[in-house]
């Protein structure tokens, strides 16, 4: 465990900030917890269960196969979601480092798509597990990359009705309500195959990553030494995106930095000299940590969403 002295000098804006002054290549490893102050539930604790299913379970072809009108009200619901949301000054900080800082990469597990709607430079961000607003055929290789349609067919329309009675659950999310079947043939179909489902196009647990992606990741990491990895609202639980900070870390040199709702006596315990260690809302401390190099967080404006 970090002791007294090193914990200060673990969690002290200061001494972040004269290394971020001095740091080109910066990393960033995003996850649910930096869009939780946009009102998007994590998968993880809290927030973690959807009507009385775990979000993970849900996640999975396996799932898909077995109940895909179930899975896809719940993405119908997420997408929805997601589009009432907003980015909040973290996704704005960010992407404005980006700018600031041409030798900055985020990597992002969040399919919410707020980062590009904060207007993110895209050269700059991965999109690890891919987006909510992806569409994708189960079989053939039509995809379609945008598509922000709300309810995206009628037998999904529950997950966009916003609450009758906001004193009680959204019917919806209320287990003790049954939900309608949803049949296969009510669901969207692929228009090219004309058979198969469209499904989300986000990564389930037990599918493989884009390679095309993974390979940028890695020449990028491999290019030359990397000075800071920001760790922000992610419980490090999934890889590969787990495993980035320490695959970026040059010992002596890359101060990884943790950014989270909850750091626990382990977390502090694994810091090495040199990281850092915040604990917080990321809406909050990520703007604040960053305004050396970015100034104020402006923020409001969405940029329109180009494909
Ligand atoms: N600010 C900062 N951190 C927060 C906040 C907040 N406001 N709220 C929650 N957190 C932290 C939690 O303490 C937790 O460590 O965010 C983390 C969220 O963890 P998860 O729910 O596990 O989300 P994530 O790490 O993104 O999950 C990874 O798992 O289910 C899959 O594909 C899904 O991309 C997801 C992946």
């Amino acid at each position: 465990m970090a002791s007294s002295a090193s914990r200060a000098a673990l969690s002290s804006i200061p001494l972040f900030h004269e290394k971020l002054l001095k740091s080109n290549r910066i990393l960033a490893v995003c996850g649910a917890g930096l869009s939780a102050a946009s009102g998007l539930p994590t998968f993880r604790g809290a927030g973690g269960l959807w009507r009385n299913h775990n979000a993970v379970d849900l996640a999975t072809p396996e799932a898909f196969d077995a109940d895909p009108g179930l899975v896809w009200l719940f993405y119908a619901y997420r997408r929805h979601m997601a589009l009432t949301a907003k980015p909040n000054p973290a996704h704005y900080a960010l992407a404005e480092l980006a700018r600031k800082r041409p030798g900055f990469k985020c990597l992002s597990q969040n399919v919410d798509n707020l980062h590009v709607r904060a207007n993110h430079p895209s050269d700059q961000l991965s999109l690890l597990h891919g987006s909510l607003f992806t569409l994708k055929c189960t079989t053939c290789s039509w995809k379609d990359p945008y598509n922000i349609a709300d309810p995206l067919c009628p037998a999904l329309a529950p997950a966009a009705e916003s609450n009758p009675d906001p004193t009680k659950p959204l019917p919806l999310l209320d287990p003790a309500q049954p939900l309608a079947e949803i049949r296969e043939s009510e669901l969207p179909h692929c228009p090219d195959c004309k058979t198969e489902l469209q499904r989300p196009g986000v990564v389930w647990f037990g599918e493989m990553l884009d390679e095309d992606m993974l390979d940028d990741i890695e020449e990028w990491i491999e290019k030359e030494p990397v000075d800071m990895v920001l760790v922000v609202g992610t419980s490090s639980a999934v890889y590969p995106a787990a495993g980035y900070a320490e695959r970026a870390r040059t010992k002596g040199r890359t101060s990884v930095v943790t950014v989270n709702l909850e750091i626990t006596e382990e977390d502090w315990g694994r810091m090495r000299k040199g990281d850092f260690g915040f604990e917080g809302d990321a809406s909050l401390l990520v703007p604040e940590l960053l305004r050396p190099v970015i100034g104020e967080v402006k923020g409001e404006e969405e940029e329109e969403v180009k494909v």
